[in-house]
């Protein structure tokens, strides 16, 4: 076996991917949200390879920039021209010079895991080249592997013969070389193929008949699946969806659902939540234990601790809630909002940019953005926090225990001392002091009969 700390990994992810159809570089299609790249990157990581190169080249401004943001210790080495996956190793020759074992792997196998990369590693021995297969039913365009007496080679789809297209041993686009191997064999590569590509798959034909060990090494082909249409993409993200509720529920998430329950691969639970049909975790969300959540939940970047029940249609986006705070039906909660222990969010209410107090209410129709409201406060019915003066973002500071009577205005900046209270209606624009009452709105005036006077006249 190959010790996993002197193997180093170079990902192929130059190519366009045409039969893709799409704007963005096929190793940046995603899958749950995230690129293809980021599961191979996780399953090489994941097996112990810390040493990793990337090729990039069509559209590679946009896999260097998310590389750096996301993955900054994988080393970014361009393929200007993309002249075949032979070609994208041949590119990365300086990088190669100063390591020992390579594992070249096609950047486009999202499913792959470490177990497939382990299993490769430990049946390569010591041989100079050593190559992942599978057998499928239907090959398709997948490169065929030939194997006779003691020699292998793989030939393209799109170069072989009719009697070659019949076989269903495949080359799965995952290779292990010695690198002084296969800096011989890339001297010897040559593009005398119908693509008129160096194809790195020419160099297991070179090994053998260099005298060179070629070990093919076949896996099932369960997590070996290569994404080249947008069928294969779709096929893929409900296969990846299932790998991640699967792991959850095996640690103990409950689900009604499992076909319309969306868990991100950067989601974690700690300990058992309850998810209702109809619920989608994405980016990085992290769940704590006794978690409800209901039909319709939409949680983004977010945070919840032990306890916390959304009510259903909870749509948020960077917020995290402590424990057992009570959110929704329908609310739409998002840019760093923080609810505090035993708060709540309720229908249709907006939080944005905020601190809610423990146990804090905001039960109904309310907008509260760039707001900061103590402890045990009640915000009535359809309150409003004018954070926007049409220039500026202007802040709201509501104290503890205050009672806000329904459809207030608090036009910001302004400031509300704790234990005050104000009246139903009121436009607040000046600062309430500690303890006092607040009325801000136009007194009532009763006119005695005046509607029965309109009637008769009519
Ligand atoms: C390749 C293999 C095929 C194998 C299949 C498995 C070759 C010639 N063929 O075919 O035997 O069955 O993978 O999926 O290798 N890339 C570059 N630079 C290039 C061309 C490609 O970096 O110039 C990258 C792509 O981004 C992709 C990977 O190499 O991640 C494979 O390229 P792709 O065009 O998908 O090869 P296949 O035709 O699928
Ligand atoms: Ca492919």
């Amino acid at each position: 076996m190959t010790p996993l700390t002197h193997c180093s990994a170079l990902i192929l992810a130059a190519g366009k991917g045409t039969r893709i159809k799409s704007p963005l570089p096929k190793v940046m299609q995603p899958l749950l949200e995230e690129p293809m790249l980021y599961y191979v990157i996780q399953a090489l990581k994941n097996a112990g390879i810390s040493d990793i190169a990337a090729v990039i080249g069509h559209g590679g401004d946009v896999v260097q920039e998310w590389l750096a943001k996301n993955e900054s210790d994988v080393v970014p080495v361009w393929q200007k021209e993309q002249l075949g996956t032979g070609h994208a190793v041949m590119c990365a020759r300086d990088w190669l010079k100063e390591r020992k074992k390579v594992l070249v792997v096609n950047g486009d196998m999202p499913m792959l895991t470490e177990s497939e990369i382990k299993a490769l590693l430990d049946h390569a021995g010591d041989a100079g080249i050593a190559f992942m297969t599978c057998d499928l039913d239907d090959a398709g365009s997948y490169g065929r592997v030939i194997r006779s007496n003691a020699s292998v080679s793989i030939v393209e789809a799109k170069d072989a013969t009719a009697e070659q297209l019949a076989i269903h041993e495949i080359n799965v686009g995952i290779y292990l070389f010695d690198v002084d191997v296969l800096f011989r064999g890339l001297a010897e590569l040559r593009q005398d193929n119908s693509q008129n590509e160096y194809y790195i798959v020419d160099l297991i034909s070179w090994g053998c008949s260099q005298g060179i060990t070629v070990k093919p090494v076949k896996l099932s082909a369960d997590n070996l699946d290569g994404v080249n249409s947008p069928m294969e993409l779709e096929r893929l993200s409900i296969k990846m969806r299932d790998r991640i509720l699967t792991r959850w529920l095996n640690a103990g998430v409950k689900c009604f659902d499992r076909n319309s329950v969306w868990i991100s691969p950067r989601t974690t639970f700690h300990g058992e939540a309850w998810l209702y049909p109809n619920v989608q975790f994405w980016g990085s969300c992290d769940i704590g234990e006794g978690c409800v959540i209901n039909s319709g939940s939409v949680l983004r970047d977010t945070v919840l601790k032990d306890g916390v029940q959304c009510l259903g249609y909870v749509v948020t986006d960077h917020v995290t809630a402590e424990k057992d705070v009570k959110m929704g039906p329908f609310c739409f909660l998002r840019d760093g909002t923080y609810l505090s222990e035993g708060s709540f969010a309720g229908k249709f209410v907006e939080i944005k940019n905020s601190k809610i107090g423990q146990r804090t209410k905001v039960p109904h129709l309310s907008y509260i953005g760039d707001a900061e409201i103590g402890e045990d406060t009640n915000i009535g019915a359809a309150t409003v926090t004018c954070n926007y003066d049409g220039v500026h973002k202007n802040r709201t500071h509501i104290g503890a225990r205050c009672f806000v009577g329904s459809d207030t205005m608090f036009v910001a900046p302004v400031t509300v001392g704790s234990d005050s209270t104000v009246a139903a209606g009121s436009v607040i624009t000046k600062n309430v002091p500690e303890g006092a009452l607040a009325v801000a709105r136009g007194r009532q005036v009763v006119k005695d009969g005046w509607s029965l006077r309109r009637k008769s006249q009519k």
